[in-house]
């Protein structure tokens, strides 16, 4: 496995790929790697002769009060972790390299932005965006995978692949759960020990609010307030937002009908966990 830090050296890299005919799959992350983006990297082992991993934790998604600095960070167990699932390239840029003071644009989102995480952060998806298309310059990639614990960043690369005409495929891939429900996340670690135990009820609320609907419930409002009182009564946690769309569009909609989406994010002392379900909706 080959660590590259620059952005000319994996240029480089990535013709001579290209020029020998290789499939390349890219799997883009901020590091602190779990079990969810080993799931990535083995989907996209299986599908392409070469597999990239960026590890970057781009400053342009934090807003100035988010957690920056505090992201956890640990090259070293990325690495290791990398190398043991197959990966062949770690592309770990410098945020000085990959945002020089020269830089002269700015990227504005301005579909599918006004709801669920980028409502409550202003900038994110700009800031995700901006990366997304410097990363899919540099690494060429065919296959780009995604996990759908960020649907609404799915919807958006989605987007953003169509409008920019990015000759690369977007593969979802489903979020890994631990065994009792709850979403792998970086964030978790920062959890208490009570928290960690409540955090699977946020799943557990969000399979009901499934069930009430594969029963008959096609009110939009009746299904987020069963999934607000599921939370609220059994966790902590301070809820930001339960919000039920039609997926991948993310519009809001009174009655179910077609691929919906009943998305969270719920608040802990040190933590902000999201997570996710889509379905289909029977007319
Ligand atoms: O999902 C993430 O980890 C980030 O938003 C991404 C796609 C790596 C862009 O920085």
């Amino acid at each position: 496995m080959k660590i590259i830090t620059s952005v000319k050296a994996m240029q480089k890299e990535v013709q001579m790929h290209r020029e020998a005919q290789k499939s390349i799959g890219f799997v883009p992350t901020m590091g602190y790697l779990h079990e969810g983006h080993m799931t990535l990297v083995h989907t996209a082992r299986k599908e392409n002769d070469l597999v990239i991993l960026s590890v970057f934790v781009n400053p342009l998604q934090f807003g100035p009060n988010e957690d920056f600095d505090s992201y956890p960070r640990d090259f070293e167990r990325d690495e290791a972790l990398a190398k043991n699932n197959g990966v062949d390239i770690i592309f770990y840029p410098q945020v000085e390299e990959m945002y020089k003071d020269s830089f002269s644009f700015e990227v504005k989102v301005v579909n599918k932005v006004d709801v669920l995480c980028g409502k409550k952060r202003e900038g994110h998806f700009d800031g995700v965006a901006t990366v997304l298309i410097k990363l899919f310059n540099i690494t060429q990639a065919n296959r780009v995978y995604f996990g759908m614990k960020d649907a609404q960043q799915v919807a958006i690369v989605d987007s953003l692949i169509e409008d920019f005409n990015f000759p690369i495929e977007l593969v979802p891939v489903s979020t890994v759960r631990e065994e009792d429900g709850l979403a792998k996340s970086s964030r978790n670690v920062y959890l208490t020990e009570q928290e960690r135990k409540e955090a699977p009820r946020i799943y557990e609320a969000l399979k009901s609010a499934v069930s009430y609907v594969l029963n008959g419930e096609k009110n939009t409002k009746t299904i987020q307030k069963s999934v607000e009182e599921h939370i609220s009564k059994y966790t902590s946690g301070v809820i930001d937002y339960v919000e039920v769309l039609s997926y991948p569009e993310l519009q809001a909609v009174q009655e179910l009908s077609g691929k919906t989406i009943i998305a969270v994010a719920v608040k802990f002392t040190k933590a902000r966990l999201i997570d996710n379900i889509t379905f289909d909706v029977e007319a």
